[in-house]
């Protein structure tokens, strides 16, 4: 079986063929990066305007690399949800046209379903799971109990850590979005130079906070610049002290994240996903957690962390083989809870 995944809930128009063996026969990726880059983040107008341009080509692109013609597909799965509303509104009456046009099965996919299921597809991890789902716009803990159940234990109260991540790398001119920035210019900096607080440290439950954080480092930038402008190593000293930051406040809620799972379910397998997901330096902090705890750790390989289609089509799967598809009255949502199924 194959499924065409649509995705166009943010600033990447990307579309994908997957098939039921678990083979990503192809994953186009268009990001808008260059055209957001001068705005220091997203516009949505302007994004759902480049997902119009952009969707048709991407599409035969996916179908021109998987080698295969829309007659060969079992369904088309699309990102109805949550995300900026034009841009979902796009890739969700694409999808719905082919699959009306085609008569095969419509499928609307949560994006942070995608993101949650990613990990069967690159890894057959099997339920349940803890997940650390971590992106630009969320952070959630969620026990993974099956395909549409999902339990959260704790989300962030104010902002996501990848937005933590880019509000930093804006913070010190290092361009959007920038956590992979932020991740780069850490390599050479010092995490000990400047302390930063620990929001939430010592708390019971999962829950984050990095408003705090983003303060702090905020103020710390100020102070620096105050005297005179950061040097190379003031920018590398604070991306390291950030990102050291954010692994010791992974590490306490984690900790708590893994002792409320373990209360409820036995597989131990911790899995991580989302943009943030990518950085190697918060997976070898996640990894050693998740070895002290006797978990196995899983994160998908970068390119599926961060949006992407093949992630779309894969939990189209999921739901293709339950006998999920959707309607084709289904409606785009801008929000969309992953609990609420
Ligand atoms: O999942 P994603 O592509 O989009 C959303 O659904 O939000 O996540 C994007 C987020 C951005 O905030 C980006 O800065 C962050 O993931 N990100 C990273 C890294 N690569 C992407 N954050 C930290 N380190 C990275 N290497
Ligand atoms: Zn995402």
């Amino acid at each position: 079986m194959r499924i065409l995944g649509i995705e166009s809930s943010c600033d990447e128009t990307a579309a994908a063929v997957v098939t039921d063996k678990r083979v990503i026969l192809s994953s186009i990726v268009q990001s808008q990066h260059q055209s957001h880059a001068v705005y220091g983040g997203v516009v949505p107008e302007i994004a759902a305007r480049c997902h119009i341009e952009n969707m048709e080509g991407v599409v035969r692109q996916a179908l021109a690399e998987a080698q295969c013609d829309f007659s060969d597909l079992d369904a088309i799965a699309a990102t109805t949800g949550p995300g900026l509303i034009g841009g979902v509104i796009v890739g969700t009456m694409t999808g719905k046209a082919f699959a009306s046009y085609l008569k095969k099965p419509f499928i609307a996919i949560n994006h942070l379903e995608g993101h949650a299921l990613t990990a069967r597809l690159s890894d057959n991890v099997s339920f349940p799971y803890l997940l650390l789902l971590v992106s630009g716009g969320h952070c959630q803990i969620i026990a993974v109990e099956a395909v549409g159940k999902y339990s959260k234990l704790g989300g962030t109260v104010d902002d996501a850590l990848g937005e933590a991540f880019d509000k930093t790398a804006k913070l010190l001119g290092l361009g959007f979005p920038g956590g992979r920035e932020v991740e780069r210019h850490a390599i050479e900096g010092n995490p000990l130079r400047f302390t930063f607080p620990l929001p939430m440290k010592g708390r019971a439950g999962c829950d984050f906070s990095f408003s705090g954080l983003k303060t702090a480092v905020r103020l710390k930038v100020q102070e620096l610049r105050q005297q005179q402008p950061l040097s190379k190593q003031d920018t590398a000293d604070i991306c390291a002290s950030f990102q050291y930051t954010t692994g010791e406040i992974l590490k306490d809620r984690i900790g708590n994240a893994i002792a409320i799972y373990n209360e409820r379910y036995e597989n131990k397998n911790l899995v991580v996903a989302g943009g943030v997901a990518a950085n190697l330096y918060l997976r070898g902090i996640l990894g050693e957690i998740a070895d002290k705890a006797g978990f196995s750790m899983f994160c998908p390989p970068i390119a599926l962390c961060t949006d992407n289609a093949a992630m779309i089509a894969w939990a189209g799967m999921e739901r293709l083989w339950l006998g999920l598809a959707s309607p084709l009255t289904t409606e785009p949502r801008a929000r969309w809870a992953l609990t609420e199924f």
